[in-house]
């Protein structure tokens, strides 16, 4: 392998024009100590193949745009150092989701199922003047969850959202369920479980544990799910 050199191997497909997706091979230079993959994308990009399409915005970890699958794991291009990954990378869609072109799927579904659990305050109480205040160890519940910036990738890991993520919700909106019903101002608990107790909206999880190995932030979605499965057992007794 030339020390120079990074070889990267990519899903191309157009569903407009292709009959079917292809490997492409490119080689770009190893510019940079600390160069991440994204580094390598925008490099093809601007310097060789215009055509390659993928998503990025903030280059930092903090968008979730770039959600990919590189050599087999779905993770973050724009945080992965291309040192140290086996070479010709293999980067892919994230799998489970339609593809749109190249990189880039389609997250309209992944969204509408955040957007299933309320992902906001219910509070009925009037306003206060300043703010809804919590104790230093409320807000701590709410630790491990709030820093998700729903990237896709434990979702797209899952084997039970790729078989039943029509019903399914998945480990991304399973976390962000947890997360309000664990804020201490939120009241809207029961209607929240109601929503939740479903054989497949939530029981469809296998704790297989893909989501948390996917997080790129570290976060532990499988132990959000058990969280509302012991709500739900304690308000039944
Ligand atoms: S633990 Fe549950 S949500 Fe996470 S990957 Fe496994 S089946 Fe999916
Ligand atoms: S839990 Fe982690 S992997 Fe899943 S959407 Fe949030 S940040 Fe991304
Ligand atoms: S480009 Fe924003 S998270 Fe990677």
């Amino acid at each position: 392998m030339n020390e120079q050199v990074i070889q990267l191997d990519i899903y191309r497909y157009n569903p407009e024009k292709d009959d079917e997706p292809r490997m492409q091979h490119y080689e770009v230079p190893l510019s940079k100590k600390g160069m991440k993959l994204l580094d390598a994308l925008n490099h093809i990009k601007w310097h060789i193949d215009g055509t390659l399409t993928f998503r990025r915005s903030c280059g930092e970890g903090v968008c979730g745009s770039d959600g990919m699958n590189i050599n087999g794991v779905n993770g973050l291009a724009c945080i992965t150092p291309v040192e140290g990954l086996k070479q010709p990378v293999q980067i892919r869609p994230l799998p489970g989701m339609p593809v749109i072109r190249d990189l880039v799927v389609d997250t309209t579904h992944f969204f509408d199922q955040y957007r299933s659990v309320k992902p906001w305050l219910q509070n009925a109480r009037p306003s206060p003047e300043q703010e809804r205040l919590q104790s230093p160890a409320e807000r701590a519940e709410l630790d491990g969850m709030y820093e998700c910036i729903l990237c896709g990738c434990c979702t797209a890991s899952c084997p039970s959202w790729w078989w039943n993520g029509n019903r399914f919700l998945g480990p991304a909106a399973l976390l962000q369920a947890d997360r309000w019903l664990k804020d201490s101002r939120d009241e809207a608990d029961n209607e929240r479980l109601d929503q939740l107790e479903d054989s497949f909206r939530l029981y469809r999880c296998h704790q297989i544990m893909n989501c948390m190995d996917a997080c790129p932030k570290e976060l532990n979605p499988t132990k959000a799910i058990n969280d509302i499965r012991r709500r739900l057992l304690l308000r039944r007794r």
